[in-house]
């Protein structure tokens, strides 16, 4: 709808403008060009979050005014006046008024009970947007470091980075999911090290059973100590360097240790993505990229666009405040940066993407102004690049730290959340019915939906507050309050087809009363939301729909009967279950 009504306003401003009613003002005006129509982006319409401003709106009038002399009052009243004059085919809106410089738009009933029935026939498809070529879009999601377990800090960027995926899946997009792997660097060096030194002189059996016993915990562990020997000892660091050197020359004996913390690595993060149903369609780490690092660096150099500094190489970002960045370090290896830069390369050769989103951690933001900064200076072809910067998640004393060896496992942290459900389902009289195996079913959809929900539930730039009883809490919002709202629409639907309740067609003009209205005028705006929630960045905002509309339903069944209402009632109101259970489940 939001692109009808853009469509609609578009064609009213020109009409406007072709009548001479708005002096001052031509096309051109908006568009900040010679173009000869007005581009769509720049007629916001939105999504109405009071029911005084109609269904959406548009602050539109307020933008003409700002280029004219004439008053958003008037420019308000000439645009609608030229919208009622628009045949829109059938009749979408019951009213179209000019408030202070807005315009709302308000849905006729018609209209709602019409898109009931396309949601009751489209179910899970409802909004969903056939691809079309040329919509390829990269996101670079989750990529946790190997050899350290799987902390609590990747698991935003894993939930909200497949948010992101799914919803710009249904707008139509071709999404390629790239899990960007930290799998190289010279950390890697300081474990080999430490590996070598435990395998050294021992024999094949020896060895081969020593690697095969090492966990991800020993590995973290022979980090730490590493740091802990090397203030006795630092020339170690050079052997560290030596590894590491040797590693990215791909020696065999440096390149089996490595293999083997990979291996450990995924392991776990394969558990953990079954838990959190995670998918990606490429995982590419970044060692991928440590040739192609190299390969690239030469462009760069040629371009004139790498510095010597202090024996290493550096890219400066003149015109922009931006210190400059660590393209080689002073021992000869690639960076982190570098190879960021050639996954854009190899990105942009591979799928020709409109868009690449990073879905990273806050404290990455100036990694990343500089990596967008160093495509404009490349010339690559264009694409956006779009750094999704979440905050932080804390507990209640501060950020669940790393660093501090308060390392908390994301694992550890998912099945306490499962425990924790079992033990509401303990106190809830449902469970009494329930088979073991449907318990623990149960016991993960709520835990694990209980967690990513109150992840998405935030906007990504916010620091969120780890707490247990938010994320489980069965009144706000919460996944498990979604989840009991579905599951009530999904009994009561249960008994109508028991009892054989008719859902006939609903004609034009079937009277509904105003909470009726409510949720219809909530139901059919899902797929405006996702649009914007994708547009936005924001699942957020889906988040928020969901709630409300969850909110709704429930006050809707605690105020009116459904299954013993009149029968044109009943039938009325079991399919506005219907439609709901259906958006709910999407
Ligand atoms: N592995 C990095 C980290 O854990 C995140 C990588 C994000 N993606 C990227 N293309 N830089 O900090």
């Amino acid at each position: 709808m939001l692109l009808v009504i853009q469509q609609l306003l578009q064609q009213a401003l020109k009409n406007a403008i072709q009548k001479q009613l708005l002096p001052g003002f031509s096309v051109t005006s908006l568009s900040n060009g010679d173009k000869r129509e007005i581009p769509l982006s720049l007629i916001s319409v939105e999504i109405s979050d009071k029911e005084e401003f109609g269904d959406y709106n548009s602050n539109l009038p307020f933008r003409i005014a700002e280029l004219t002399n004439i008053a958003p009052e008037k420019v308000g009243s000439i645009l609608t006046s030229e919208l009622r004059q628009i045949p829109q085919g059938d009749d979408l809106f019951s009213q179209i008024e000019a408030t202070k410089g807005y315009i709302n738009f308000y849905l006729s009933s018609d209209y709602l009970l019409q898109s009931l029935q396309t949601i009751l026939r489209q179910r899970d498809r409802y909004g969903y947007v056939i691809p079309k070529t040329g919509r390829n879009l990269v996101i670079d999601y989750s990529s946790p470091n190997i050899a350290k377990s799987f902390g609590i800090g990747h698991l935003r960027s894993t939930v909200v980075g497949q948010a992101l995926y799914n919803l710009y899946s249904y707008r139509g997009w071709k999404c390629i999911g790239d899990n960007h792997l930290g799998d190289w660097g010279t950390q890697f060096g300081v474990l080999i090290y430490q590996i070598n030194r435990l395998i050294e002189g021992k024999s094949r059996r020896d060895q081969k059973e020593i690697l095969q016993n090492l966990t991800i915990k020993d590995l973290e562990r022979m980090y730490v100590e590493f740091h802990k020997q090397l203030e006795e000892n630092p020339q170690l660091k050079e052997q560290a360097k030596e590894w590491f050197r040797r590693l990215e020359k791909r020696e065999k004996k440096a390149l089996q240790i490595w293999k083997l913390c990979l291996s450990l690595s995924l392991r776990e993060f394969n558990r953990i993505y079954k838990l959190l149903s995670i998918k990606f369609d490429y995982s590419i780490g970044e060692s991928f990229y440590s040739r192609k690092a190299r390969i690239l660096l030469r462009e760069i150099q040629k371009k004139g666009l790498a510095k010597k500094s202090e024996g290493a190489l550096i890219m400066e970002f003149p015109d922009s405040n931006l210190p400059p960045a660590l393209l080689l370090k002073s021992d000869g290896s690639t960076t982190y940066f570098l190879r960021d830069l050639a996954a854009v390369k190899y990105r942009l050769k591979k799928w020709h993407p409109k868009m690449i989103i990073y879905e990273v951690g806050a404290d990455q933001s100036l990694h990343f102004r500089q990596l967008f900064q160093a495509v404009k200076l490349l010339k690559w072809d264009e694409v956006k690049l779009v750094h999704i910067a979440h905050g932080l998640i804390r507990d209640k004393e501060g950020k669940f730290s790393t660093r501090l060896g308060r390392t908390i496992s994301l694992e550890k942290v998912l099945n306490e959340a499962i425990r924790k459900s079992e033990e509401l389902m303990e106190k809830s009289e449902t469970k009494r019915r329930l088979s073991s195996s449907e318990k623990k079913e149960i016991a993960h959809a709520i835990g694990i939906g209980g967690i990513k929900y109150n992840i998405l539930s935030y906007h990504y730039s916010k620091d969120i507050i780890f707490d247990w009883e938010k994320i489980l809490n069965l009144q706000g919002n919460s996944g498990p309050y979604l989840q009991y709202t579905y599951v009530r629409c999904y009994s009561i639907i249960q008994k109508a087809q028991k009892e054989g309740v008719r859902l006939g067609k609903l004609k034009k003009g079937t009277s509904l009363n105003k909470d009726e209205i409510a949720l219809l005028r909530t139901l059919v705006k899902f797929p405006d939301v996702v649009q914007v929630a994708a547009e936005k960045f924001a699942p957020n905002l889906l988040c928020d729909y969901l709630y409300n509309l969850s909110s709704l339903y429930n006050y809707f069944y605690q105020q009116f009967p459904i299954l013993k209402a009149s029968e044109e009632d009943r039938s009325k109101r079991v399919q506005l279950t219907l439609a709901t259970s259906y958006i709910l489940r999407k």
